[in-house]
């Protein structure tokens, strides 16, 4: 596909969001992400930036993203500090994974969680398994536990649009869940179901060692952060997290495209969190 043809689909999936998030009348000489993005030419020149980062670029940004950092002692402690962790490790023996496949089999093979009883099947990963920008969901609804794919209903449908205005698809992303079993009637995941799956979570993130972890919508968000603190706190900026690897990683909390679904205004802040990302991605903070 030509760069000029790139561009135009581009500015066509970013009006699209624009309609999407309600700003079909110009009000004021700026758009309302103002303050993330000082003016709209900005927005269009980012917008024109291609998804992969520009090497040359310095790995940090000399205009940081805002980035509170936390939780950066030995993965090991993270990993005990959480109840049930040890008992659970010690059975699934996870250590010994090294592939998202051995992992897969081996939460096919885990009977530590009630969940798998009612779910019709395991809802693993998508998208791709390379891509240093992982999206981290709840947990599978309806349609994800009929299909065994994250994100496939209209909550994920308007994840692809809201990828697809700052110029990615699910082949640069790779998207999973906290919980990988749809809870009964989509319920919301409880505390202890939560306990259960943690250890497969982490080293499920281990394994892939992205650069970014986008949480999607408040359960992801407080599971992976460890905090109380509601998503409306949480998103909008990133936050450090160590996760037993070499260097802590970015977190960015934003808002579950299902919650959008449920209430549209919201979309705007969602917007916000998307064009952070993809300013951490101009500034080569995704290798
Ligand atoms: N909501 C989620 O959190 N995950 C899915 O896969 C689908 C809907």
């Amino acid at each position: 596909m030509s760069a000029h043809k790139t561009t135009k689909n581009h500015l066509i999936s970013q009006l699209f969001w624009q309609t999407e998030i309600g700003a079909d009348e110009a009000i004021s000489a700026y758009p309302s992400v103002q303050d993330e993005m000082t003016s709209l030419k900005q927005y269009m020149a980012l917008l024109k930036t291609p998804a992969q980062p520009d090497l040359s670029q310095p790995k940090i940004s000399s205009e940081p993203v805002s980035v509170i950092q936390q939780n950066t002692g030995s993965g090991a402690s993270i990993l005990e500090e959480n109840s049930g962790v040890s008992d659970t490790m010690k059975r699934a023996s996870l250590e010994s994974l090294t592939t998202l496949n051995e992992l897969k089999i081996a939460l096919e093979k885990f009977e530590g969680c009630s969940l798998k009883n009612t779910a019709s099947q395991l809802v693993f990963g998508d998208g791709n398994p390379d891509a240093k920008i992982m999206m981290i969901g709840e947990a599978p609804g309806k349609d994800e536990d009929r299909m065994g794919i994250p994100f496939v209903g209209q909550a994920g449908q308007l994840l692809d649009k809201m990828l697809k205005s700052i110029g990615l698809d699910r082949q640069q992303i790779y998207i999973t869940n906290f919980i990988p079993w749809r809870p009964p009637g989509n319920r919301t995941p409880s505390s202890e179901e939560i306990s259960q799956l943690r250890p497969f979570m982490l080293k499920h993130i281990q394994l892939k060692k992205p650069d970014i972890i986008v949480a999607l919508g408040g359960v992801s968000a407080k599971a992976l952060l460890d905090t109380d603190l509601g998503i409306l706190k949480l998103r909008g900026r990133f936050q450090e997290k160590q996760f037993g690897l070499e260097q802590p990683i970015r977190i960015l909390p934003t808002l579950h495209p299902a919650y959008l679904l449920r209430a549209p205004a919201q979309k705007k802040l969602a917007f916000q969190d998307l064009v952070l990302l993809k300013r951490a991605i101009t500034n080569g903070m995704v290798t």
